[in-house]
C-alpha cells in the first residue's frame, strides 16, 4: 500500500520557528537488548557496554523538564522498536504506552514531539528472517511504523522516519562496523533499497492515522575537501565522496531515482516512484568535515581525515569544527525544495570550553541560511551526555552532564548560551518560502 503525499504545512503555523535538542532511544535509555547489545558483548565495540545509558527510560519526563529549562520548544527522541515489538509481531503496550505518555508531556508543557522511528537498533528477531536485504523488511518496519503512530496519537505531528539510512548502510552493509556487520556491496545495495521502500511505505501508513503529521528523513551531510586544493587526485575524490554521501540522497528524494557508486566495484541504483512525494521537510544531521587524499598512505583509494584548518581545534573525539561548512550544506540541502530542519548538530566537548562559541557560530550560520530557505528549526545533540555508539561513554555530548552512579543531571556553562541563542531564534522572522515549487 502506498499513499499519496499530504502536503501539511511545515513549518508549523502555530510554531514557526523550532529550538530544541535531540536524543535517541538506545544512547538514553538504557537496559534496552537488541542486535547493538549483542554487538557490544562480542566485543565489536571500542566502547563497553551500554547498560543503564542516561536511564532516561524512567526519567524522560525530568529530561523533557531540563529541555524546557533551556528554553526548547521541541524534544526530537526516538522510539525503541526492540521495546516496542520484543518478539516478531508481538506488540507490547506498555511500552508503546510509556512513549505515548511522553508525547503527551511534552505537548502539555509546550514542546513539539519530534519522533524518530529508526534509529540504529534492531529487535533481536529481526535480521534472520525479514533483514534488510529481504522485501519483507519493508513490511515489518512499516507495520511497526503504523503501529507506533496509532499509539502516539494526534499531538505526535512531526516525525523523521528514518535516521541518516546511508550511514546506517555503509556502517551495517559495506564497512561491516555495526550490526548486522555485513561487508558486502550487493547487500549494500540491496538494503539501500529496501530502506528507502520502507521509509515511503512508513510515511504513507503514518500519514493514514495522523493525516497533519509532517514527514521527514534525517540526513547525515558531511562537507568533504582535498587535503591538497591543488592535487586533481585529491580533488577528484572529494567530489566522488560528496556525490556519493551528500548527493546521492538528496536526488533520490528528489528524483525518486538513485545512482551512485563506491569505489571501486558497489553501485547503487534503484527507482521508487513514491519517495519525492514522501517528504514534507528535510532533516540534517550535520557535524563537520572530512579532508581527503588519494592515493591514501595506507587505503589505496584514499585517507579522510579531520583536520584542524580553521583553527577552531578538534573536539574531543577529534572531529573538525567548520560553522561554514554548515551554513554550505545546509544550502545545499536546500536544493530539494523543502523546508529544513536541523535534526542533529553538536559536538563532543566535556570541558565545555568550546561549546558556546560552536554555538554561536553555528547558529549565525542558521540565520544567515533562514534569511534565505525555509528553515523550520534547529535541534542540538545533545540534551545530555550519552552512550556514544562505538565509543561508549567517553565523547561528552550534553547541554547536560549525569552522575553515572545517581544519574543527577547537571547543567553545563554553555547551556546559558544556548537559552540566549534560543530566546533570539524563536523571535525571529517566520521562514521565506520557496518561490520556485
Ligand atoms: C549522529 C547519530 C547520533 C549521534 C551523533 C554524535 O550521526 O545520529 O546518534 O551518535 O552522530
Amino acid at each position: 500500500m502506498t499513499g499519496t503525499a499530504s502536503k501539511v504545512p511545515f513549518p508549523l503555523s502555530d510554531r514557526p520557528r523550532l529550538w530544541g535538542v535531540a536524543v535517541s532511544h538506545y544512547q538514553v535509555e538504557g537496559d534496552d537488548p537488541c542486535d547493538w547489545t549483542d554487538w557490544e558483548a562480542a566485543g565489536r565495540t571500542n566502547g563497553g557496554a551500554c547498560g543503564r545509558a542516561a536511564d532516561s527510560w524512567s526519567r524522560y519526563e525530568e529530561d523533557a523538564g531540563l529541555a524546557g529549562a533551556l528554553g526548547a520548544n521541541a524534544f526530537r527522541f526516538s522510539v525503541s522498536w526492540s521495546r516496542v515489538e520484543p518478539r516478531r509481531g508481538e506488540f507490547d503496550d506498555e511500552a508503546l504506552e510509556r512513549y505515548r505518555r511522553l508525547v503527551d508531556h511534552l505537548a502539555a508543557t509546550g514542546m513539539e514531539p519530534v519522533v524518530t522511528l529508526f534509529h540504529y537498533t534492531h529487535p533481536r528477531w529481526f535480521h534472520s528472517g525479514t533483514p534488510w536485504t529481504s522485501p519483507a523488511s519493508v513490511e515489518v518496519f512499516s507495520r511497526f511504523a503504523e503501529r507506533t503512530a496509532r499509539a502516539l496519537g494526534p499531538a505526535a505531528r512531526v516525525y523523521t522516519i528514518l535516521n541518516e539510512p546511508l550511514v546506517f548502510v555503509l556502517g551495517g552493509f559495506l564497512d561491516g562496523q555495526i550490526p548486522p556487520g555485513i561487508a558486502d556491496g550487493r547487500s549494500a545495495a540491496s538494503a539501500l533499497d529496501h530502506l528507502l521502500a520502507a521509509h515511503a511505505e512508513a510515511a504513507a501508513r503514518v500519514r493514514d492515522v495522523t493525516p497533519h503529521a509532517a514527514i521527514g528523513v534525517a540526513h547525515n551531510m558531511m562537507e568533504f575537501v582535498p587535503e591538497r586544493r591543488w592535487n586533481p587526485l585529491d580533488r577528484l575524490l572529494a567530489n566522488r565522496a560528496d556525490r556519493l554521501y551528500n548527493a546521492g540522497l538528496l536526488e533520490a528524494f528528489r528524483t525518486g531515482r538513485w545512482n551512485f557508486t563506491i569505489p571501486p566495484f558497489t553501485r547503487f541504483s534503484g527507482r521508487r516512484d513514491d519517495l519525492p512525494g514522501s517528504l514534507d521537510f528535510l532533516g540534517v544531521n550535520c557535524y563537520s568535515r572530512l579532508h581527503l587524499r588519494s592515493p591514501g598512505r595506507t587505503r589505496v583509494v584514499g585517507d579522510f581525515r579531520y583536520v584542524d584548518r580553521s583553527g577552531r581545534g578538534l573536539t574531543d573525539n577529534g572531529w573538525e569544527i567548520v560553522p561554514e561548512a554548515f551554513e554550505r550544506l545546509l544550502r545545499r540541502a536546500s536544493s530539494l525544495g523543502l523546508p529544513l530542519l536541523v535534526t542533529e548538530n553538536g559536538l563532543a566537548d566535556a570541558a565545555d570550553s568550546r561549546r558556546s562559541r560552536f554555538l554561536e557560530e553555528h547558529a549565525a550560520s542558521l540565520e544567515r541560511v533562514a534569511a534565505d530557505v525555509p528553515v523550520a528549526g534547529y535541534l542540538h545533540w545533545s540534551l545530555l551526555d550519552n552512550f556514544e555508539w562505538l565509543d561508549g561513554y567517553g565523547p561528552k555530548f550534553g547541554l547536560y552532564s549525569f552522575d553515572p552512579v545517581t544519574f543527577e543531571r547537571r547543567e553545563r556553562p554553555s547551556a546559558q548560551t544556548f537559552r540566549r541563542l534560543g530566546r533570539r531564534f524563536l523571535e525571529g522572522p517566520p521562514a521565506p518560502q520557496f518561490t520556485r515549487l
